[in-house]
């Protein structure tokens, strides 16, 4: 974990920044069963959670009173009969002092605090819990019925958060730097190993393998397809056919949670044919002018745009589209090739804050998120700031299903050219994706080296793994 200042100092921010007063309870998360109550999930420690406290282990709560300025960490010391299965742990009063909090105290003291202050009528403010576990924590606490919780999120305290997490500190940046050199050789080893007869999950147990040898496993679950043009696809039983693309979207956690999140579309045998070529180098073009206009003060969502328009015009000279590119980009009928929004945040979370609420995260008063398909998905819409981490994602994709809704209901037939799309219903999905940081005068791509990335540098990298 970072030093005890740096989450003193982040505790801090948050209380002056929630102006109505009250308490804010934080939950980490608990232990969570697969199949049966013993068989736990790796686990994972609720981001929020890892941010003002930086604490990695399981069944703590975080309480701030902001009105008499005092901060409590809640947590039971282990018994012997646990220690026997875990070994020895710090106490509470020790990770308490690794969070620079003096005042610990056992979980069961938890409903006093709370209940007195239930009963002074002071405000509990806690940000949207996800899971089940803790929304019936929450439940019980603060006697609400579970699916009524939603109505007492406080809006002021995602806000808060939202405005402390989206800026990420010189040593975030450099974990992050950390969680991106894992995810070059997680994407260089699917680059060796892109071979006709290979299947799928060979790839992605050895990239998931490296994730957890050099850090803390993976920030998302891997995508290793062929099928790319299935967005987010978990499957992994195809073996690896000449001829085809493979999609792999996958990024690294490091061992204190921030993650990266790189995708790359390679050609199975390391050579692309003329038509994964033509449609490869729109899709790169698109990814390379968010990088030329990522910068402070410009909005996301016209990056979006802007990267749609180079997709349009891309797919104009191939045949696929026509018309005026503004009007058909105004429409949406880019969204037959790219569904999905450009990006998102990256942080502590590989989509970041995501718990929260988009509505928090990616959009604010002056951005709305628009209904139309494509940028509907867009999770980031508002004005870039320095420190904020983003992703980098365009994508063309034939989904055979959506391009025959489409034409039998004539939808934008004005701007696509149905009939040329025949030859390209088996193609998959290309998506190209890297992570950037904003600065103060325009955006660095994040990670020591690109990962090959042209038709050339990845046909010449496959090439040299043969
Ligand atoms: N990399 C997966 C996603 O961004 O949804
Ligand atoms: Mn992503």
């Amino acid at each position: 974990m970072f030093s005890k200042e740096i989450y003193q100092t982040r505790r801090a921010q948050l209380a002056e920044r929630v102006l109505s007063g009250g308490l804010i309870l934080l939950p980490g998360n608990g232990e969570s069963s697969i199949n049966y109550p013993s068989n736990v999930y790796h686990y994972r420690q609720d981001s929020s959670f890892l941010y003002f406290f930086g604490l990695q282990l399981p069944d703590m709560f975080g309480v701030i009173d902001i009105d008499n300025n005092t901060e409590t960490l809640y947590g039971d010391d282990l018994t012997i009969d646990d220690i026997i299965w875990t070994g020895p742990q710090p106490t509470i009063s020790e990770l308490g002092a690794k969070a620079g909090i003096s005042d610990t105290k056992p979980l069961s003291s938890l409903w006093e605090q709370i209940n007195l202050a239930i009963r002074k009528g002071r405000r509990i403010h806690f940000l949207p819990p996800y899971r089940a576990e803790n929304k019936l924590r929450i439940s019980d606490l603060l006697s609400i019925k579970p699916a009524a919780i939603a109505d007492y999120i406080s809006v002021e305290l995602a806000i808060a958060v939202v405005s402390l997490r989206d800026k990420k500190s010189d040593e975030e940046v450099a974990e992050i730097e950390r969680a991106c050199r894992i995810g070059y050789e997680m994407h260089t080893k699917a680059m060796e190993m892109c071979r006709e007869g290979v299947v799928e999950r060979e790839i992605a147990g050895a990239i998931e393998g490296i994730s957890m040898q050099k850090g803390g496993g993976t920030s998302f679950a891997s995508i290793v397809s062929q099928h790319g043009e299935t967005l987010h696809n978990h499957c992994y039983d195809g073996t690896l056919t000449k001829g085809r693309l493979l999609l792999v979207d996958a990024g690294a956690q490091t061992t204190m949670g921030y993650a990266s999140d790189f995708t790359r579309t390679i050609p199975v045998g390391g050579k692309f044919t003329q038509q994964q070529k033509d449609v490869y180098n729109i899709v790169l073009a698109a990814n390379n002018k968010a990088f030329e206009l990522s910068a402070p003060g410009k909005l996301y969502k016209d990056i979006h745009l802007e990267c749609a328009r180079v997709l349009v015009n891309g797919l104009k000279d191939l045949g696929l589209m026509c018309g005026d590119t503004d009007e058909a980009v105004a429409a949406g009928a880019h969204a037959l090739f790219m569904p999905h929004g450009l990006g998102h945040m990256m942080g502590l979370d590989v989509h970041d804050m995501e718990d929260i609420g988009e509505k928090y995260v990616g959009y604010d008063l002056e951005t709305e998120r628009s209904t139309q398909l494509g940028v509907s998905s867009l999770r980031m819409g508002r004005r870039l700031e320095p420190g904020m981490v983003m992703t980098v994602e365009p994508g063309l994709y034939f989904i055979p299903a959506l391009i025959k809704k489409w034409s039998d209901e004539g939808l934008n037939k004005q701007f696509i050219n149905f009939n040329k799309l025949e030859p390209y219903l088996d193609f998959g999905g290309i998506r190209i994706e890297d992570d950037l940081l904003i600065t103060e005068t325009g955006n660095r791509m994040l990670g020591d080296e690109r990962i090959p990335v042209t038709v050339e540098e990845i046909e010449e990298f496959m090439k040299a793994t043969l």
